[in-house]
């Protein structure tokens, strides 16, 4: 029950073990009124009215289910997809691309409701602490941050469940699971038990969104995606929001066993650590979007952008979505969209995702300038004086410091007196 002199504390708060264990300790530890928040960003969660009544059922003086997913899909996924966002070129965000949207609403509640602190349930070894702070600092830094689990760590399993049912909180009756899983929109990720061990090759039961590759379909499927400016916004010729596009792809991407991935990832904390992903939309997507990049942006700003999405999905992956340098990028990378519009055809067999053709009315590939054959336009004349001032620089490098032939094949004696 709410009393008049109480403090408040908003609580990203999943239903899950943890976090409903927080609903109570913040409450008897803290001494705080308790407002319980569950952002939807598209996880395979249970009924999210039933985690509501949960947390009324354990005393928060406020508990909401909010569907953040058009929004997930409109201001997040679309600035990833248009920054081709995969962190150490494998994995596609997912858990740091939710974070800051799901802290941008809980600092709201914060205001809204006049609480001075937000808790959260990240443990103190993994990258969404990090991310979740981060977030909030920048975007209030009065708040305060309570992270009772980084608190516990030293807590077993047992205690915590021991303390839960004394202070009757429901505890789950199965068996600890087996994985600690994220999952949104943009994909799944699995990690710890067997997998720790990073030998061992991930058990079938990881996976839930795609079908084993050996287990898919024996007959292909191809898939054709629409973008304007940078978005995609139809399947199959069929115009879709950007929410049930993404849906639909984790569906028939999923199950032709496409979007696996098992990867060494480095952690912002400086642990290594194996990770096992499910991204069959994400993936795709990302795959067929810098397909229509390769057709519409020039070979400079292909291969500047190549370095601005590297370094964008590390700071995003770092948890500092609300900065100025990934801001300054986003204009960047908006900037360069402007003419990513066309169409991308890819094929999906068996684990495997080809894209098999683009096209674009502001495409900069020239068929009269790439043919061999009838109506070429190129004037080839033009190459011969070209290369003569491409390799001068070479050229004289050789013949006024030993030529390259000879430091090619290791013969060239270094004699720095003559
Ligand atoms: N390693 C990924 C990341 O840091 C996934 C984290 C998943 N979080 C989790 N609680 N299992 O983005």
């Amino acid at each position: 029950m709410a009393s008049a002199e109480r403090e408040k504390v908003v609580l990203a708060y999943s239903g899950g073990l943890d976090t409903s264990v927080m609903v109570k300790w913040l409450q008897i530890e803290k001494d705080l009124d308790v407002i319980a928040i569950c952002g939807n960003v598209g996880q395979d969660a249970e009924d999210l009215e039933w985690v509501k009544q949960k947390a009324y059922d354990m005393g928060a003086i406020y508990a909401d289910a909010v569907d953040l997913r058009e929004s997930y899909a409109n201001n997040v996924l679309t600035k990833a997809i248009a920054a081709n966002g995969m962190y150490e070129n494998t994995y596609p965000l997912l858990s740091a691309l939710s974070r800051p949207m799901i802290v941008q609403y809980l600092v709201n509640c914060a205001h809204q409701y006049g609480a001075h602190y937000i808790a959260h349930g990240c443990t103190g070894k993994g990258n969404d602490q990090v991310r979740f702070e981060s977030c909030i600092h920048a975007l209030d830094p009065e708040l305060k941050i309570l992270a009772p689990v980084r608190e516990w760590d030293l807590l077993t399993r047992e205690q915590e469940m021991e303390w839960a049912e004394e202070h009757g909180v429901p505890v789950p009756t199965t068996a600890a699971k087996p994985y600690s899983i994220d999952d949104n929109l943009w994909g799944r990720a699995i990690e710890c038990g067997v997998l720790e061990n990073p030998w061992n090759e991930p058990p079938v039961d990881i996976w839930t969104m795609t079908t084993s590759p050996e287990n898919a379909p024996d007959q292909p499927e191809e898939v054709i995606l629409g973008f304007e400016q940078g978005v995609p916004v139809s399947l199959n010729g069929e115009r879709m929001s950007l929410l049930d596009l993404v849906i639909r792809m984790n569906e028939i991407c999923g199950a032709h066993g496409y979007g696996r991935i098992d990867m060494i990832e480095d952690r912002v904390v400086g642990i290594k650590s194996h990770e096992c992903y499910e991204c069959p939309a994400s993936l795709a997507i990302l795959a067929m979007h810098h397909a229509l990049e390769t057709m519409c942006l020039d070979r400079d700003t292909l291969q500047h952008k190549h370095m601005v999405d590297q370094r964008w999905a590390a700071l995003v992956y770092d948890g500092l979505w609300f900065s100025q340098l990934k801001d300054a990028l986003d204009a960047f990378c908006t900037s360069t969209q402007e003419f990513v519009t066309g169409e991308v055809r890819a094929k999906l067999y068996k684990g495997s995702l080809t894209v098999t053709g683009r096209k674009s009315a502001y495409s900069l590939y020239d068929y009269g300038l790439a043919t061999y054959s009838d109506g070429d336009t190129f004037d080839r004349t033009a190459s011969k004086g070209f290369i003569e001032l491409h390799s001068l620089p070479s050229k004289t490098w050789s013949s006024k410091q030993g030529p390259a032939a000879e430091r090619a094949s290791g013969s060239r004696k270094h004699d720095l007196s003559a």
